[in-house]
């Protein structure tokens, strides 16, 4: 063959890979909503920087006429490029081919770009859209999922994954995007489940549409499964590469910093008066955050989720910040099981990708109710207190109003090693709210008064006037400053820029043992 002739059957063999499973199949998935896997990936990475890895690998199943069968690509396309000038690793499933069927050589590609992403220290996205496992290789799919797995496992707390799902993810597949970090979802053509309608109808007798069962809304407010959603595949792109802003490459490296104008020293009047004279009134914690944040944004994780917390992303002086709020527009911000777990899994993530943690404190308490004392709201509770005390990352921890009881401990008090807390006027550390306090401690006197009423009232406010304040906590040291709220931004960042040396070590062991 000559050189020219070695040339033009290169081209033509990645011409012919590049088009997948063909015309029919691409109009396929562009009449279903969705693009091809090289479409997305061009949408993914800064423009022209993808370069594509083992264009050429082949399977070598020779089961049920396998051996006839082309599956350009193996049915997934791996490699690696830039977002934001940031190198990121990613591969995506090619519904087209063979219904992006997971086979052993379609699971050694991204195996193969697993390996890369750790050694570089730089993210792996995966952009799921599979069939699952490829039914034809049998044990050797089973085996290639078994290998992600695991690859999955190593490189968490190392390198940030994240999954995205943009098509059927099915039965054990799940487990990979389950191991990684996030998982975004494309409403209406993206489902997740282990087991499928079909099969718990047959089981169950339950009827249940793909979208009820493991759609994208299902996992992203009910079981807590994905973090974010988004109607389109550009919505979703624009979210992922939105995260990545936040977050570093890896877990040597600190978040990349946005310049964004905003003034350090900016003050807000309007935060004096935003939380309510009745401690029982709602109000929207976003609303306060939004005021000291670097141009008001929040990028929220898991918004549809245990509403009754906020676990978002902010910047403060163009510097990355992970916060946990307590919600009071949702269940009066009352801890429960869901809230414990969203929050500790992403506390999690920011102490081992080195970002610093800013705890807004609003909480009356843990949820009360059997379903959560059935439920182990004691284990989920637990894994707040676990993953605080655990994270060494910068602690700031501010407390607006209600800081109550335990929760007041698992939202980061001073004991879990909070480096600065800062309160608010408006405060309330104490173990309990002042009514149910004063019936308690004052029971007696409340009884032999006569008029009872008048008695409750009186005691009431002498347990406010002591305690429903931050002064006793910080007559001890258990708050550093008392501030004026309208200071609260540039408070913060001082509080951020004097925390950003903070070294602090840990007695060296294998591992925890999280109460999971
Ligand atoms: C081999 C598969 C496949 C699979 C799809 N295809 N899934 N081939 N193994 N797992 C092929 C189809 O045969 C078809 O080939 C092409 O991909 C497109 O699939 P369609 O069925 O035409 O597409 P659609 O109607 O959109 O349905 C999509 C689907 C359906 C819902 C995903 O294909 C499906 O139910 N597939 C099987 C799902 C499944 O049970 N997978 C195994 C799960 S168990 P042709 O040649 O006709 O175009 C599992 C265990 C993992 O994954 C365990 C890990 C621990």
């Amino acid at each position: 063959m000559s050189t020219r002739a070695k040339l033009e059957y290169l081209r033509e063999k990645s011409q012919e890979i590049e088009l997948g499973g063909g015309c029919k199949a691409v109009e396929k998935q562009h009449e279903r909503g969705k693009y091809t896997a090289r479409e997305r990936l061009r949408m993914l990475f800064d423009e022209d920087t993808f370069s594509e890895l083992d264009k050429f690998v082949k399977h070598r199943c020779v089961n049920f006429g396998m051996e006839k069968m082309e599956a350009p690509g193996e049915g997934v396309v791996t490699g690696y490029g830039t977002i934001d000038g940031r190198l990121v690793y990613a591969f995506a499933q090619d519904f087209t081919v063979v219904g992006g069927s997971l086979g052993e050589m379609h699971a050694k590609k991204i195996c193969k770009l697993l390996d890369l992403a750790l050694k570089m220290g730089a993210p792996c996205i995966g952009l799921n859209d599979s069939g699952g496992a490829r039914i034809q290789e049998a044990v050797d799919a089973l085996s290639g999922y078994g290998e992600i797995f695991y690859r999955n496992t190593i490189s968490s707390g190392v390198i940030p994954q994240i999954s995205v799902i943009m098509g059927p993810c099915a039965g054990g597949a799940v487990y990979s995007p389950a191991l990684t970090d996030f998982i975004f979802m494309v409403k209406n053509t993206s489902q997740m489940f282990i087991t499928g309608p079909q099969v718990i109808k047959a089981v169950t007798g339950e009827e249940v549409s793909a979208e009820k069962l493991g759609g994208a809304m299902t996992h992203n407010s009910v079981s807590g499964v994905a973090h974010f959603v988004a109607d389109n595949e550009e919505e979703c792109i624009a979210q992922i590469r939105s995260l990545l802003s936040y977050i570093p490459n890896n877990n040597l490296e600190e978040s990349p910093v946005y310049e964004n104008g905003d003034d350090t020293e900016r003050q807000d009047e309007t935060l004096n008066d935003l939380v309510p004279d009745n401690p029982n009134a709602p109000y929207d914690i976003k609303e306060v955050i939004e005021k000291f944040a670097d141009n008001g944004e929040i990028f929220e994780v898991q918004p549809y989720y245990a509403q009754n917390i906020i676990t978002a992303f902010i910047r403060l002086n163009g510097r990355s910040i992970a916060v946990i709020a307590n919600q009071p527009k949702f269940m009066a911000g009352c801890i429960d099981i869901n809230a414990s777990d969203k929050s500790a899994r992403f506390i999690r993530f920011c102490d081992a990708f080195n970002i610093p943690l800013l705890n807004v404190v609003d909480v009356p308490g843990s949820l009360p109710g059997t379903n959560q004392e059935f439920g182990g709201i004691i284990r989920h509770g637990a894994k707040m207190l676990y993953a605080y005390s655990e994270a060494t990352v910068p602690k700031v921890t501010l407390v607006v109003r209600k800081a109550y009881g335990g929760a007041y401990l698992a939202m980061c008090s001073r004991d879990l090693g909070a480096d600065q807390v800062i309160a608010w006027p408006t405060a309330e550390i104490a173990v309990m709210g002042a009514s149910g306090a004063a019936n308690i401690i004052f029971r007696k006197e409340i009884e032999s008064a006569e008029n009872k009423e008048a008695k409750r009232g009186e005691v009431i406010k002498q347990y406010e006037e002591r305690f429903a304040t931050p002064y006793v906590a910080a007559e001890r040291g258990f708050v550093d400053m008392v501030i004026e709220p309208a200071v609260t931004r540039p408070v913060l960042i001082n509080a951020f820029e004097m925390l950003a040396t903070k070294r602090e070590t840990r007695p060296v062991k294998k591992h925890g043992n999280i109460p999971l």
